[in-house]
């Protein structure tokens, strides 16, 4: 699925560890149908893979890692899904609370937060107030979220600036939007995976991926283990990133 196979003689090289992966968790769903299961049994299975990549995050020591959980269109899929995937929430956060204590890591949102379920709203804000500060590594669940929303925000939030006369429009530039954004305390991603075998963003971070390395990958999320995991990130270590300028 990618330009440069990776090399099994390659190994993670510590010095080169992105600051920031996103991933693109699909595929819950054909992993269930593949199995003449329930979708909800491929979510149930697919957080286990959540639980298993945090944990390899952790120990490989990348600071940031941002899953994009539930998009502002899957509030448009059946209610009954909807609902499976909120109670899995809940309980994800639950069981993970101590987890997330004992290894140092902070939990945050992104996205419309406010459009959740009360009893959700609160597991989480309770979560990250008891893991606030840890500073192992950064876990953000994008819950709601949508890379339109967000910039529809973002310019909501500048204009209502402008208007009242706080600011003028020379102060408006690409690290000041970045600044109005969800995400302003993150670096941009250093690396995109999807899981799935889809090559497309899914309204996913549009404005923080301009530069980022993206991965595109077959497993079903699942499916998706640490062995692959690591793969990834050494296909990524060999990559090039010119930013535009030349070597
Ligand atoms: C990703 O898996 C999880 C969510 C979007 C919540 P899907 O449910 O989209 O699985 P597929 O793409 O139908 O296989
Ligand atoms: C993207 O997957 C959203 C999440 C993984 C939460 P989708 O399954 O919703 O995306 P599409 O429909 O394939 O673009
Ligand atoms: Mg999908």
């Amino acid at each position: 699925m990618n330009s440069k196979s990776s090399s099994s003689s390659h190994t993670l090289e510590p010095s080169n560890i992105p600051s920031h992966i996103a991933i693109i968790m699909d595929g819950n769903g054909r992993w269930a149908k593949k199995r003449l299961l329930h979708r909800v049994k491929g979510h149930e299975k697919g957080s286990e893979t959540v639980r298993a990549i945090v944990r390899s995050c952790r120990e490989i020591g990348i600071p940031h890692l941002t899953l994009y959980a539930f998009s502002t269109e899957n509030w448009q899929r059946p209610k009954t899904e909807v609902a499976a995937l909120m109670t899995l929430l809940k309980k994800f956060l639950k069981s993970e609370q101590q987890e997330l204590t004992e290894n140092n890591i902070r939990l945050n949102t992104i996205g419309q937060i406010e459009r959740l379920p009360a009893d959700v709203q609160e597991t989480l804000s309770q979560v990250m107030s008891a893991t606030q500060k840890n500073d192992g590594m950064q876990l953000n669940l994008a819950l709601s979220y949508g890379g339109r929303a967000e910039i529809v925000k973002m310019v909501k939030d500048i204009a209502k600036k402008v208007n009242s006369g706080k600011i003028g429009l020379d102060v408006i530039t690409p690290e000041f939007i970045s600044e109005h954004l969800y995400t302003s305390q993150l670096p941009d991603p250093d690396l995109l995976i999807r899981t799935g075998g889809d090559m497309r963003v899914s309204n996913f971070l549009l404005w923080q991926i301009a530069y980022t390395e993206i991965y595109v990958t077959n497993t079903l999320w699942p499916d998706f283990e640490k062995e692959e995991f690591i793969k990834i990130l050494i296909d990524f270590q060999q990559r090039e990133r010119r930013f535009g300028k030349i070597r």
